[in-house]
């Protein structure tokens, strides 16, 4: 009987994909092959399936965090996350985008890969549905999280972010822009039909022109004037 559980490789990483459970393919490289994480990071996987993006970050990471809807996907990620010897930096939780996530809990890198493509609601009946289907627009989990992401940041922490030219990635970059973040495009792939593009937003520290005692003028931080003026 043919099995219903899979191996890929990537790197040095050795990973099993459950059944209904996204393999990983070239949005999944295009994230991982631009993840850089500092050794003191506290990062959160959103949307993890078999885990790798959270297993690779957790290589030098201090702690991952990782989250997926799909409970098969979660019990896929804990495997994969044990069999290579990760199972104690890899916190693997289910439920939908920042639910699981403590209302005071903070990372430095925060990454989606999300479910982008536009669709019918039909394909959302399935958990491999889910993985891809971003629904009319194929923005609806894209916006969803756009919206939380923000909360669940540090001072100075960055988003990478996942998604296609088929689900308007101006727009996104606009709402980071309107949230107050820098947001560009920072890798891009072309496959079949459409660009995959990997988005990082960096929370957005405006500068502020300042007048020494001297009459100089020097550029100062926002964060260093509020912190300054007790405002923070
Ligand atoms: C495109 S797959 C990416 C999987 C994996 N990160 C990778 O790059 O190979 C999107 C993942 O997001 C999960 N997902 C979809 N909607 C979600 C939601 N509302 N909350 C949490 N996870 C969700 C899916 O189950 C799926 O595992």
């Amino acid at each position: 009987m043919k099995s219903s559980i899979r191996t890929i490789r990537y790197n040095d990483l050795r990973l099993l994909i459950f059944r209904n459970v996204y393999e990983p393919a070239e949005d999944t490289f295009l994230a991982a092959d631009n993840l850089i994480v500092n050794e003191n990071d506290h990062v959160l996987d959103m949307g993890t399936g078999c885990g790798i993006l959270a297993i690779l970050a957790a290589k030098k990471a201090k702690q991952a965090v990782a989250v997926d809807i799909n409970p098969q996907a979660v019990r896929c990620a804990r495997k994969n996350a044990e069999a290579n010897k990760l199972a104690d930096k890899v916190d693997i939780r289910r439920g939908d985008l920042f639910q699981p996530i403590r209302r005071n809990e903070k990372f430095n890198l925060i990454v989606f890969n999300a479910p982008y493509l536009p669709s019918t609601t039909m394909e959302t009946q399935s958990w491999l549905g889910r993985a891809w289907a971003g629904g009319p627009t194929g923005r609806q989990t894209l916006d969803r999280f756009i919206n939380e992401a923000p909360h669940h940041l540090r001072k100075k922490g960055r988003i990478l972010l996942v998604q296609s030219c088929l689900a308007d990635f101006d727009n996104t970059l606009r709402k980071f822009h309107s949230l107050g973040f820098e947001a560009r495009v920072v890798a891009f792939k072309k496959v079949a039909f459409e660009t995959i593009v990997l988005i990082e937003a960096k929370s957005f520290i405006p500068t502020v022109r300042k007048r020494t005692r001297r009459g100089e003028k020097s550029e100062v931080s926002r964060v260093a004037v509020d912190q300054a003026s007790g405002a923070n």
